[in-house]
């Protein structure tokens, strides 16, 4: 095995708060013990480029605590043509990186796996604010996604109650209804819509009718981005059929920012380091998590492949405490 002398990281897709604590715990990890550490600039669109710059501890002081990402992100649609695909093995290539680390969510992770179809000795580190790669426990930057949720239908609850109206509040996650459904549970959330299900729209219209008979003051119902009914259409059937009022809230990009929370922080660190011993011990096309606690790493295709079902214990769970 040939010892590691060069490595370098990215980030690319969606940023996450905790990515710039994962760029810190690689080069720091890379420095303690004496590998050279290159960030490359703008995700995979800067490796196709050659934006490298060379990093030491000092590059990443000041960065634990700020969400963003420090070496920039992108969506690299020329990256994934054989043209530019092509440009980044040469570039890898002619910097003489012996392991390149990639943090970022689904897309990255494939681009991560594809260079390692083509030699290159890649590691993915999971970076995305939507947990939807399920063979991690957890990705770096779920966990401030809810809490930044989770304040938001705070403020929103205030209003919600103070004039007797339904709140809907629609939160990102692609196609994976974790934000949603941890924010709002964690929220007292009357409602939840998650993606895969279907909803009866004038059943939700009898439960909004029903807390109200109750005495509620407010009604939160948390949508998904990905649920099978979008915030905007259920408002209106909501209008219409019970005759209350209701406003609509898109949280949007406001979720993927923010100081990431001590958990991300953590994780976002540990797996860090990880992955650069994951390098130094020769396994390479590893994609690196955490699993009951414990870092793991395995085959990123595999680890992409990894399904999860829908998560009935937490649906339930929604549905009885808000009875
Ligand atoms: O993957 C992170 C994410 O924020 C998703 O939750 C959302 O669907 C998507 O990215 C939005 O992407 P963009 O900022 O490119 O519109």
């Amino acid at each position: 095995m040939e010892k590691i002398r060069r490595i370098a990281v990215l980030t690319s897709g969606g940023d996450s708060p905790g990515m710039n604590a994962a760029i810190r715990a690689i080069v720091r990890t890379a420095g303690h013990y004496g590998i050279e550490a290159y960030g490359i600039k703008n995700g995979y669109s800067g490796l196709m480029n050659g934006e490298f710059e060379l990093m030491n501890s000092k590059s990443v002081a000041e960065i634990l605590q700020r969400g963003g990402t420090m070496l920039y992100t992108a969506r690299s649609k020329e990256f994934m043509t054989d043209e530019g695909f092509h440009r980044a093995l040469m570039v890898l290539e002619t910097f003489k990186i012996d392991g390149l680390i990639v943090i970022g969510g689904d897309g990255s992770m494939r681009g991560a796996a594809k260079l390692t179809d083509s030699g290159v000795a890649a590691i993915g580190v999971p970076g995305t604010i939507d947990n939807d790669l399920p063979y991690t426990d957890s990705t770096i930057g779920f966990d401030t996604a809810v809490n930044t949720a989770v304040s938001a239908i705070g403020n929103l609850r205030d209003t919600s109650s103070s004039h007797g109206m339904v709140s809907i509040v629609e939160l990102m996650g692609r196609n994976c209804g974790d934000i949603a459904l941890f924010a709002g549970i964690a929220s007292g959330g009357d409602i939840i819509l998650v993606p895969n299900e279907e909803y009866d729209e004038m059943e939700i219209c009898r439960k909004v009718i029903d807390g109200k008979n109750r005495g509620k003051h407010h009604c939160l119902i948390v949508v998904a981005e990905g649920a099978s009914i979008s915030g905007n259409e259920l408002k209106k059937t909501i209008v219409e059929h019970t005759g209350m009022e209701c406003r609509v809230t898109i949280l949007g990009h406001v979720q993927r920012g923010g100081s990431p929370t001590a958990t991300d922080r953590i994780i976002a660190s540990r797996m860090g380091q990880y992955a650069v011993e994951v390098l130094m011990a020769g396994r390479t096309g590893r994609a690196v998590g955490i699993a009951k606690g414990e870092l793991i790493d395995m085959d990123i295709t595999e680890a992409l492949e990894v399904k999860r079902g829908p998560r009935e214990d937490l649906i339930k769970l929604g549905k009885i405490l808000a009875e």
